[in-house]
């Protein structure tokens, strides 16, 4: 939609557009996944949403979640990895935040039965990721999955889930950034939602730069990237005769100008 918005364009894609509902994606998560034993053959759709789900297991590990731990998904969607977060890894409870209220909406229909049974472990809120509506110290750990592409702002983001973390807490973060910021221009040719302002890349050392600027320290970054395109592309070369999805983030990681980062950061103990 040239003229659109980023933010209104997002507005409609995760509002009556419903992105969770294309071929791409499945079992109610929205994120390329992660592919540890991607082998070329034919993806079930069961493997498509185990991809996704394995993609937040590889964040939540980093955190080293505590049973007296209570965590914050920005960006949770429709809280299917929020969920996943509070049965595999048992916080005491998880927040799961999301800007859209038609995703906030999907978020407690599909998790209903849980919200009802244990209102307190799981809780889920509209917001900001850039204005984050809870006060200082409040969590011990934090982490957004496939979110931060579309924060306008990552200084802000930064400097906000630093404020909310208790200290001696860890914020993990994981989603596509431009290798460089010299990639944009080719990656706005290449890539329709960065051309488009639907996702607003960053470079990953303005990100590194921003969590440190922010207070964070020893904050690590991973190219998981051998884990993520491939596979995701194998994905979309199956389901592209449905979504149309574009085949070029594979083109635009073999040329460097993108990659998936698992970037995790520590609040300083006082
Ligand atoms: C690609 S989806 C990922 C959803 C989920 N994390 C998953 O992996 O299934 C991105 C989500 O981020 C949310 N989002 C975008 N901008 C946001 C912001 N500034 N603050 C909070 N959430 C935001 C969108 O509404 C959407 O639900």
């Amino acid at each position: 939609m040239p003229g659109d918005s980023g933010a209104s364009q997002r507005a409609a894609m995760y509002g009556a557009d419903d992105l969770s509902s294309m071929a791409i994606f499945s079992g109610n998560y929205i994120n390329f996944g992660y592919w540890q034993d991607f082998t070329r053959g034919r993806i079930s759709v069961d493997e498509r949403t185990e991809s996704q789900a394995n993609l937040y297991r590889t964040v939540l590990r980093r955190l080293e979640i505590a049973s007296t731990d209570v965590a914050l998904e920005v960006g949770c969607g429709i809280a299917v990895g929020t969920v996943l977060a509070l049965r595999e890894f048992n916080p005491s409870g998880v927040y799961g935040l999301d800007l859209s209220h038609d995703q906030l909406e999907r978020a407690t229909r599909v998790n209903s039965e849980l919200i009802a049974r244990q209102p307190d472990r799981l809780v889920l809120q509209q917001g900001s990721a850039l204005k984050l509506p809870y006060p200082a110290e409040t969590f011990d750990k934090c982490y957004s999955v496939e979110a931060a592409q579309h924060f306008e702002d990552l200084a802000v983001f930064a400097s906000e889930s630093h404020r909310v973390l208790k200290s001696g807490g860890r914020l993990a973060v994981a989603t596509f950034f431009m290798t460089h910021p010299t990639a944009a221009t080719d990656l706005r040719r290449l890539i329709e939602t960065i051309g488009s302002g639907i996702d607003v890349v960053a470079a990953i050392d303005s990100f590194r730069d921003d969590l440190l600027a922010a207070g964070f320290v020893d904050v690590q970054v991973e190219s998981i990237g051998e884990y993520v395109w491939p596979g995701f592309d194998a994905w979309i070369a199956q389901t592209e005769f449905k979504d149309r999805w574009s085949r070029n983030w594979l083109k635009a990681y073999h040329r460097r100008l993108i990659d998936y980062y698992l970037v995790t950061a520590d609040k300083n103990e006082i």
